[in-house]
């Protein structure tokens, strides 16, 4: 799997935990700014779900809160973005809502959870069934004026 990750300024740190914690568990990533320059965070949102959506993968998006990073990402048709901080969360995100961009805030969570929620994130699978069609209602949204 290739995850594809992005920050901005407020969240460099996290980033850099993520990745050596991806490095240590054998998981590629693509890594799409910011190295630490102040940016906008839409930015770099629209960068990460461009590649998740040409590689058909999974993203991981960090800012202060994780939540401007979610409706960023949100506006993008085929990105189901979810900004987290507790474990059932992460997991039901992927179950249920099929979610393919876990988003976290460096000011909100420590690093210990984070990581936790990038194993849940990555290691949960979608449970499809009922849920199928109501991650299709959600896609169908994108279509609608
Ligand atoms: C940057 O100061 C901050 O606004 C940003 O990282 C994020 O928290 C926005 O949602």
């Amino acid at each position: 799997m290739m995850v594809i990750i992005g920050s901005d300024h407020a969240a460099v740190e996290l980033k850099k935990a993520v990745i050596a914690h991806l490095d240590e568990k054998g998981i590629s990533y693509r890594d799409m700014g910011t190295d630490g320059e102040p940016c906008d965070y839409p930015v770099v949102a629209k960068a990460v779900c461009r590649e998740v959506l040409s590689e058909n993968t999974m993203g991981i998006l960090l800012c202060g809160t994780g939540i401007g990073m979610s409706m960023a990402a949100n506006k993008i048709d085929g990105i189901r973005a979810a900004a987290c901080s507790d474990g059932y969360s992460a997991r039901y995100t992927r179950l249920h809502n099929n979610a393919n961009v876990l988003c976290m805030g460096q000011r909100v969570i420590g690093t210990g959870l984070a990581l936790e929620l990038v194993d849940i994130f990555l290691e949960t699978s979608f449970e499809g069934g009922r849920h199928q069609r109501r991650v299709d209602l959600i896609t169908a949204l994108e279509s609608e004026e």
